[in-house]
Order: C-alpha cells, then sequence, then structure tokens
C-alpha cells in the first residue's frame, strides 16, 4: 500500500459520502501513486495515461490546461509540468488541489494565448456546452503545434447519453441525490451540471470537425464505465442494456456510456 499524502486522505474521507468515488478508489485507488493529489482513473483511463506518456516519452510535456477542471484529474502529470486550470465556476476552482494555476473563465471565450499548451484536457465538459464548436476551436489555438488535445465525452448513442440528452436538468439533481447519495448535487461547485449533449459532440461529428482545425486524430475509445448505481438499479440497467444489445442483434451496445479522443494538432497549422 503507498503511502497516501494528506491531500489524498482527505479526498478519500469527502469521497466516502459519494459512492461511485468510493468504488473507483477501492477497485483502483488502493493500488496506484499520483503526483498529483486528486486523481481518480478506471483502467480506460490507465490506458489513456499510457498513451500520453508514450507520446511525450522523449520530453516536450511542459505546460498543460486542465479546460473546465472542477476538482479532479483523470489524467496525472509530473510536478516538473505548469498544470493550468480553467473553470467557469470560482467555486469548484477552488477545491482544486491538482492546479499550478488557476483561472476564472469560459472555455469558449476566454483568449487563450495562441500555442501555449503542449497539452490540453477537457475531461466531460463539452456536454454542458451550448457551442462546443466554439470552445473546441479555442482549445485548438491554444495548442501548440505537435501538441494534443484530450476529449472526454459522453457517448451520445448510449442509453446513458440519451436518457441525460432527453430528460431535465432537475431530473439529474434527483437521480445523483436519490441513487449516487450526492448530498449537495446541484449546489454552486457540485455536480450534476445543465446538459445539453449536441450532436456535434457525437464521436464522428467530432472527429470531422477537428479535421477543419488541423486536429488529427491519434487515439479513439467509447467504453463502459462503472455507474456507480445502487445494486437493485444496477440489475435493471444491466438488463436493459444487455436486451437492447439482443434485440439489435450486437449492433447497439447502449452501455458504452463513454468516449475519449486524443487529437494532435498539425505541425504545420496554427489551429482557429
Ligand atoms: C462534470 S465537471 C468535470 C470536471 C473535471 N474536468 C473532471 O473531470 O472532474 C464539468 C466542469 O466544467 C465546468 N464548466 C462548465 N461550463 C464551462 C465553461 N463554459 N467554461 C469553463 N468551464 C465550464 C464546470 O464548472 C465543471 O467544473
Amino acid at each position: 500500500m503507498p503511502k497516501l499524502s494528506a491531500n489524498m486522505t482527505n479526498f478519500i474521507a469527502s469521497a466516502s459520502s459519494v459512492p461511485v468515488l468510493r468504488g473507483l478508489w477501492r477497485e483502483y485507488g488502493s493500488s496506484m501513486t499520483y503526483a498529483r493529489p486528486i486523481v481518480y482513473q478506471d483502467e480506460p483511463l490507465r490506458a489513456l495515461q499510457g498513451f500520453v506518456d508514450d507520446y511525450f516519452r522523449g520530453g516536450g510535456l511542459r505546460s498543460a490546461l486542465d479546460a473546465g477542471c472542477g476538482y479532479t484529474l483523470p489524467l496525472d502529470f509530473s510536478r516538473d509540468v505548469h498544470l493550468v486550470g480553467l473553470d467557469a465556476s470560482p467555486e469548484a476552482l477552488a477545491k482544486n488541489e491538482n492546479i499550478d494555476q488557476g483561472i476564472v473563465g469560459d472555455i469558449e471565450t476566454y483568449p487563450l494565448e495562441a500555442d501555449a499548451y503542449d497539452l490540453i484536457l477537457c475531461w466531460t465538459v463539452l456536454e454542458h456546452l451550448t457551442r462546443p464548436g466554439g470552445a473546441i476551436a479555442n482549445m485548438a489555438h491554444g495548442l501548440r503545434p505537435g501538441g494534443l488535445l484530450v476529449i472526454g465525452i459522453p457517448n451520445i448513442w448510449s442509453l446513458k447519453g440519451l436518457l441525460t440528452k432527453f430528460t431535465p436538468h432537475r431530473f439529474h439533481v434527483w437521480v445523483y441525490r436519490r441513487f449516487l447519495g450526492w448530498e449537495n448535487a446541484g449546489k454552486p461547485g457540485f455536480g450534476p451540471y445543465p446538459t445539453y449533449l449536441r450532436r456535434e459532440i457525437a464521436s464522428d461529428r467530432l472527429e470531422r470537425f477537428s479535421r477543419t482545425l488541423e486536429l488529427e486524430r491519434v487515439y479513439a475509445k467509447t467504453y463502459e464505465i462503472e455507474l456507480g448505481l445502487p445494486k437493485p438499479v444496477a440489475v435493471v440497467w444491466t438488463i436493459a442494456t444487455t436486451l437492447l444489445r439482443i434485440v439489435t442483434l450486437g449492433r447497439w451496445n447502449a452501455a458504452a456510456s463513454d468516449h475519449v479522443a486524443v487529437f494532435k494538432k498539425s505541425s504545420a497549422g496554427s489551429g482557429a
């Protein structure tokens, strides 16, 4: 068992009221050590970490932006990297112990310096934006040629994605409080955030749009995550997604709720 930093111990203590984080910690966290204090990773995220680490193995990762950083990280960054966090919520930013510098701002409009970052991470943020294309263009502008844009989004065409898209925000808040045990759900600085899940962030459209910004997709994975639902609900969920898979003859994996894609900025291009 690795020695835990005080921050990590505090995080786990506070996470104990959040079943999904508690589950992730039980399953994955206990065998991991991270450079940053509040990182959570399941297997798909560890694979992503491996890809990013390999890409920058020869060096070249000195500055990174976590756009819509909230207060937890899906990727770990060595302490040598200058990690800037940008978030529209000052409350979320105030809780962030990972970053070296914080900016309160809107990722769609904040004037990012051109070619400034070696890596930009935008994890579970684009689904909350009414104009995700504007944010992607802004991030392409802030990324240096040869740098990586790492995007994590819900799979809009999963059962969870469709239910989220076509139900109101107050229903999402109720689900988080009732089934996930998030007492503070919906309060400033706490999820769930209003979700729009625009079609332009479906993986194929995202890939096409990125090409117009001189971004080449170099990594993509659609996968299932542990939803942290209570047992009876989880059983119903599994039955529903399995039936949907059977009746569509395996063509629809309704349980594949999440998508990650990594884009490399063309060495010649300067983005938006
Ligand atoms: C679901 S949380 C994800 C937080 C973090 N990336 C993570 O993976 O834990 C979404 C975050 O995006 C932020 N956000 C929403 N709209 C934003 C915008 N237009 N500009 C910047 N941040 C935004 C929210 O305040 C929130 O912290």
